[in-house]
């Protein structure tokens, strides 16, 4: 496995790669997730990149930037042990140089949800995942669901840009309990990380009801808040029950819907997700 920072060492080093390339964009701090978007991209690719970046333009001015955990060492010795070729680490002076004024800005799926309570969040995600794609130029991409929203918006921006990539959507990976994986969730205190799996708790009993024939989403939200409502450490930021296309909130379902909430445990905010139909 070589690990390369600068564009040109990763120009030099993918130029080596035999295709197709699968890549797997990350923050780092890799979990059971991330590897499992490794592993997959190894069974479907001939070279598998990852790139390891806390891309500062997705942060907030008062998210957690700062805290967000990173630890490099042991990210390389995990990516190592699934056979990854190649990892990129670049800089922040790397992807955004003085003089930096190019953005891309995808507009209608990013105003509901996370968009609505991360302003300007997905501009970032999309700006930086746009540059990673033009400078790894990958067959296919790997993209957790637990990012639901993120996954619409990088859908939509490599189809509206051209990029001839495939973007590839890997199921969640949970913990024992439900919790869904996130580096995030070190954050957590122990009382608090018992609390935590409430989240998919909530998920499970609005997909019960679905399957049980409800069909109005008001109905569905509702569940999914009764649930939250009973874990005193849980506070909701949104509850939806949205068209998986539009991202639209729904009266009724007709077609499917995307089930997803913020939720913070303490100071620590919280998604999850889960599709129904
Ligand atoms: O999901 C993430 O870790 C980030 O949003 C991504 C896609 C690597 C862009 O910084």
């Amino acid at each position: 496995m070589k690990t390369v920072t600068s564009l040109s060492e990763l120009r030099a080093a993918r130029a080596e790669l035999p295709a197709p390339i699968g890549f797997a964009p990350t923050m780092g701090y890799l979990h059971e997730g991330h590897l499992s978007l490794g592993r997959r991209a190894k069974a479907e690719c001939a070279s598998v990149v990852f790139s390891i970046f806390v891309n500062p333009t997705q942060f907030g001015p008062t998210e957690d930037f700062n805290a967000y955990p990173r630890n490099l060492p042991a990210d390389l010795a995990l990516l190592e042990t699934i056979g990854v070729d190649l990892v990129w680490t670049p800089t922040p002076a790397i992807l955004y140089p003085p003089g930096f004024q190019t953005w891309v800005t995808v507009e209608e799926i990013t105003q509901p949800l996370e968009g609505g309570m991360r302003p300007g969040h997905f501009r970032g995600v999309a700006t930086v995942v746009a540059k990673l794609f033009n400078a790894v130029g990958p067959d296919k991409a790997y993209f957790g669901q637990k990012d639901a929203q993120q996954v619409a918006v990088i859908r939509q921006m490599a189809s509206d840009l051209n990029f001839p990539l495939e973007v590839v959507i890997c199921p969640t990976a949970r913990e024992p309990d439900g919790l869904a994986m996130s580096s995030r969730n070190t954050y957590l205190t122990p009382e608090q990380r018992r609390a935590a799996p409430v989240l998919f708790q909530a998920l499970q009993a609005a997909q019960a009801s679905y399957t049980r024939g409800e069909r109005d989403a008001e109905a569905l939200r509702q569940v999914m808040s009764r649930v939250l409502a009973a874990e005193p450490l849980a506070r909701p930021q949104y509850v939806s029950c949205a068209d998986p296309l539009t991202l639209q909130e729904l009266q009724t379902i007709e077609r499917g819907a995307l089930l997803s909430m913020a939720v913070f445990v303490g100071k620590t905010r919280l998604i999850d997700n889960l599709v129904l139909g």
